[in-house]
């Protein structure tokens, strides 16, 4: 079966599946993404993902090139052609095509593409935790927008692949987390206390972390968004990582120290449970 992605108006095989070399996400990286996850056939936390992509859309100045409604149209569309029942969506919106000039064009239309496929499970990985590594954060300013600029996050990920690691921690000059390449960080204090970085300019506002931190409150977990040093992690009694593509991924490793003695916590197992049945939406 020929894999089909939408491109631009049009549902086509991946081979005849291309955008123009003057598409200014090619040129510039000047586009947006989002990656949702497929369970069971069925999108999970779609609203979220269409408020971040708008939010990011709006941040660069780009168009929304469709209603929230037809995008899901297309979503469904692309899940069924590809027959995909457990894996992403991935969804690129670009400024479009124009001359390359550094100025906005007036006349580009928003180019996108939408694209799905089905992904191994990481369940073996959930039950027994990874490890990862840390990395200077070597990003922009802008890490609340959900960007196709990625090569920061790509090279930093590629160390970890490097180094047997699951994920990279990207640390900002003052020695705190800010998140992972491609995930949200999170560490569980002596206290039982949750901790991950508030939402501000200096990360991405995960989806997978809000519904976290929605389930946390549900069961009763207590809460801080603050930052937390690389030592603090360190010593933490356990610490995870949440993302689309992860869920809640126990980390049992940073550098070469051992977290709760190299086994998954049990706050971070509870939160995982809790999230597994909230994307089975049952
Ligand atoms: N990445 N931080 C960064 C830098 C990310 O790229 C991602 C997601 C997250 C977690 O966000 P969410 O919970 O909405 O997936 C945090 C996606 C999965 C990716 O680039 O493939």
């Amino acid at each position: 079966m020929s894999r089909i992605a939408y491109v631009n108006g049009q549902y086509l095989p991946h081979r005849e599946a291309a955008v123009h070399f003057e598409d200014r996400g090619y040129q510039f990286s000047d586009g947006v993404y989002e990656v949702v996850a497929v369970r069971d056939g069925q999108l999970v936390d779609l609203e979220p993902h269409f408020e971040r992509l708008e939010y990011s859309l709006g941040e660069l100045g780009i168009d929304a090139p469709v209603s929230r409604k037809v995008l899901s149209m297309i979503f469904d569309e692309v899940i069924k052609r590809n027959r995909v029942t457990n894996g992403i969506i991935y969804l690129q919106i670009t400024r479009g095509v124009a001359p390359r000039d550094h100025g906005f064009p007036k006349a580009a239309r928003p180019a996108m593409v939408v694209s799905a496929r089905n992904m191994p499970s990481k369940d073996h990985l959930r039950q027994s935790g990874v490890a990862v590594i840390t990395v200077p954060d070597q990003r922009w300013k802008r890490r609340d927008i959900k960007t196709v600029s990625l090569l920061p996050n790509i090279m930093a990920k590629q160390q970890a692949v490097e180094a047997g690691a699951y994920e990279a921690l990207q640390v900002d000059d003052d020695g705190t987390v800010t998140e992972g390449t491609a995930t949200n960080a999170w560490i569980v204090t002596d206290k039982g206390e949750l901790v991950t970085r508030k939402t501000d300019h200096s990360i991405l506002s995960g989806i997978t972390r809000l519904a976290a931190k929605a389930l946390a409150a549900s069961a009763q977990l207590k809460l801080v968004e603050r930052p937390f040093t690389v030592e603090e992690a360190k010593s933490a009694r356990e610490a995870f990582l949440t993302s689309t593509t992860s869920n809640v991924m126990p980390i049992i490793r940073i550098d070469d120290v051992e977290i709760n003695g190299g086994e998954p916590g049990p706050i971070t197992m509870r939160l995982g449970e809790l999230y597994e049945t909230h994307a089975a939406g049952v």
